[in-house]
C-alpha cells in the first residue's frame, strides 16, 4: 500500500500547453486567481495536480506531453477539441460564469453545452476515481467541475473511504439570481456529495445555504446542510497569495533595475496601475469612465498622471469577451484624445500577458492601484499590490464588489458605478498624506501576511481530513 495521496483537480493546470510550428509542445505559466492560490500552497503541501492541458493533443503526442508536465507535478486529462469547447467556452464560460457573477445578458443557455459539461465532469471523475484509494483526499476546484463530486461517489460505490472537498473561487450569487439556471438542482445536489464545500466570503456561503433550502428543501443548521442523512460542512475561508514570492522578486537585481528604469521613465508623473484578465466582471469600462470624470473635474492632472492598464488576454473564443476588447480600446482612445497633450497620453493600455517579475516592478513603482471589478470572487491583484508597496505605501482603491474587500478593509473602498465618487477617490488617493498612507498600508499588509494561500490550503485540508466521513459511515 502507498501513502495517502492528495489529488487537487482544476480545469486549468498551472501551465498551459501550446503547440509549436514544428509539432512539439511548449509550456507556459497560466494566469488567473485559482492557479496563483494553488501555487502558493504547493510549496508546503505535497499534492498531485490534475487538469486540462489547454488544447487538444493527438493520441500519439500524449505520452510526450505527460512527461513534460510530470516535471511540474501536473497530470493532464485529455479531451477532444469539440467536447472541451462546449464544456469550457460553452457551459462554463457562457452560462456558469455570467450566472455566478450576476450578468444576465451574457448567459446563453444551451442543452448541448450542458451535455458536454456532464461528459467532461464524468471523464474527470472516472480518470481520477480509478486512481484514488482508501484514505486519499480529492480536492476539486471551481465552477468547471461542479458535477464531479456526485460522479466520483458513483465511481467509488459504497466501498471506498475517500474524502471529497470542493472550493468555489468565484462569487456564489443570491438564490434569486441562481434561480435562472434550469439545472440549478443538479449542481447543488452534486456539491452535497462532498464532505466539505468552501467559499471566499460569508455572503457566498449564505447564498449557497439559502439555495439548498429554497430549491432542494433541505434542512440546514449553522454552516451545515443535511443531505441524505449526512451533514455536509460549509466553510468560509478567503484565499490569499504567497507574499514571499513577490518579496523575493523585488529583491532580484534585474527587477530592481526595471523598477529604476520605470521610475526614470515616469519621472514627474504619478502612476496608477491596474491589472486584470480581459473580463466583463473586472469593470474596465467603468474605470475608464472614472478616469474621464476625474480628468474633467481636475484638468490640471492631465500631464501629471498616467494610468497603466495591463489587460491580460482571456477566453478569446467567447464572443462576449472579444467584443469587450474593442469597447475598451475605443474608450481608451476617446479619453486620451480628449484629455491628453499629444506627447503624454493619460491612459497607457497594454494587452498582453506579463511575467510575475514585470508585474512586481509595475506594482512597486505605482502610487495607486485600482481594482474596479463589478463582481469578483476574490481578486488577488489587490493583495499583490500591497506586498509590493513595502517602500512607498501606495494607495489601494478596491471595489466593494470584490470578495477581497472583506479582508482588506483599510483600502479606499469604491463603488465602480458611482463615477463621481470614483473620480474623487482617485483624486483623494493621489493627494493622500504620507502618514495616512503608511497607517493604511501597515494594516493592509498585516492582513496579506495573515491570509496567505498556504494558510488557506492547509486549513481547508485539515478540516476536510477531520470531517465526518459520513459517506462511508452510512454503509
Ligand atoms: C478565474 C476562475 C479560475 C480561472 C481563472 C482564469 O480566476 O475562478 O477558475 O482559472 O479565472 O480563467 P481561465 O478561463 O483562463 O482558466
Amino acid at each position: 500500500h502507498r501513502e495517502p495521496v492528495i489529488f487537487v483537480v482544476s480545469n486549468r493546470l498551472p501551465v498551459t500547453v501550446t503547440r509549436t510550428d514544428d509539432n512539439t509542445y511548449d509550456v507556459s505559466s497560466s494566469s488567473g486567481g485559482l492557479v496563483g492560490a494553488l501555487q502558493g500552497f504547493a510549496g508546503s503541501t505535497e499534492f498531485r495536480w490534475y487538469g486540462w492541458p489547454g488544447l487538444e493533443i493527438p493520441e500519439q503526442h500524449r505520452a510526450m506531453v505527460e512527461e513534460k508536465l510530470a516535471t511540474q507535478k501536473a497530470y493532464p486529462i485529455f479531451f477532444n477539441k469539440a467536447l472541451e469547447d462546449k464544456h469550457y467556452n460553452g457551459f462554463s464560460n457562457k452560462i456558469l460564469w455570467p450566472l455566478l457573477h450576476y450578468q444576465a445578458d451574457q448567459i446563453h443557455i444551451s442543452k448541448e453545452d450542458w451535455t458536454a459539461y456532464q461528459e467532461v465532469n464524468r471523464a474527470f471523475a472516472e480518470s481520477i476515481g480509478s486512481e484514488a484509494e482508501d484514505g486519499d483526499i480529492i480536492w476539486i476546484q471551481d465552477y468547471h467541475l461542479l458535477l464531479m463530486p456526485q460522479y466520483l461517489r458513483q465511481v467509488f460505490g459504497d466501498g471506498k473511504r475517500i474524502r471529497i472537498g470542493f472550493f468555489l473561487h468565484t462569487v456564489f450569487p443570491s438564490s434569486d439570481f441562481f434561480r435562472i439556471l434550469p439545472v440549478r438542482k443538479d449542481l447543488l445536489e452534486s456539491l452535497l456529495h462532498c464532505d466539505l464545500v468552501g467559499f471566499h466570503n460569508q455572503d457566498y456561503t449564505h447564498h449557497f445555504l439559502d439555495c439548498c433550502t429554497k430549491f432542494l428543501h433541505l434542512d440546514t443548521s449553522g454552516s451545515q446542510v443535511i443531505f441524505q442523512d449526512r451533514k455536509v460542512n460549509l466553510l468560509t475561508s478567503p484565499v490569499g497569495i504567497d507574499p514571499s514570492e513577490f518579496r523575493k522578486l523585488l529583491d532580484r537585481s534585474d527587477v530592481k533595475q526595471r523598477v529604476q528604469g520605470l521610475k526614470e521613465k515616469y519621472k514627474g508623473v504619478q502612476l496608477i496601475i491596474s491589472v486584470d484578465r480581459l473580463d466583463y466582471i473586472k469593470g474596465i469600462p467603468l474605470r475608464i469612465e472614472a478616469m474621464d470624470a476625474f480628468l474633467t473635474k481636475y484638468p490640471n492632472y492631465a500631464d501629471k498622471v498616467v494610468l497603466l492598464q495591463v489587460v491580460i488576454p482571456s477566453r478569446e473564443d467567447v464572443k462576449d469577451y472579444r467584443g469587450l476588447h474593442n469597447q475598451i480600446n475605443q474608450a481608451v482612445s476617446r479619453v486620451n484624445e480628449k484629455h491628453g497633450p499629444v506627447d503624454m497620453m493619460p491612459i497607457h493600455s497594454l494587452f498582453s500577458s506579463v511575467s510575475k517579475a514585470e508585474l512586481a516592478a509595475l506594482y512597486a513603482v505605482s502610487d495607486v492601484c485600482i481594482v474596479s471589478s463589478i463582481r469578483d470572487g476574490f481578486n488577488m491583484v489587490s493583495l499583490e499590490y500591497v506586498v509590493c508597496q513595502r517602500e512607498h505605501h501606495g494607495v489601494l482603491l478596491l471595489s466593494e464588489f470584490a470578495g477581497a474587500s472583506e479582508v482588506l478593509d483599510e483600502s479606499v473602498s469604491i463603488n465602480p458605478w458611482d463615477t463621481d465618487e470614483f473620480a474623487d477617490a482617485i483624486q483623494c488617493a493621489l493627494t493622500m498624506g504620507r502618514e495616512e498612507k503608511t497607517a493604511r498600508w501597515e494594516s493592509l499588509n498585516k492582513r496579506v501576511e495573515q491570509f496567505t494561500s498556504k494558510r488557506w490550503g492547509e486549513a481547508f485540508l485539515e478540516l476536510l481530513k477531520n470531517s465526518d466521513h459520513g459517506h462511508t459511515a452510512r454503509h
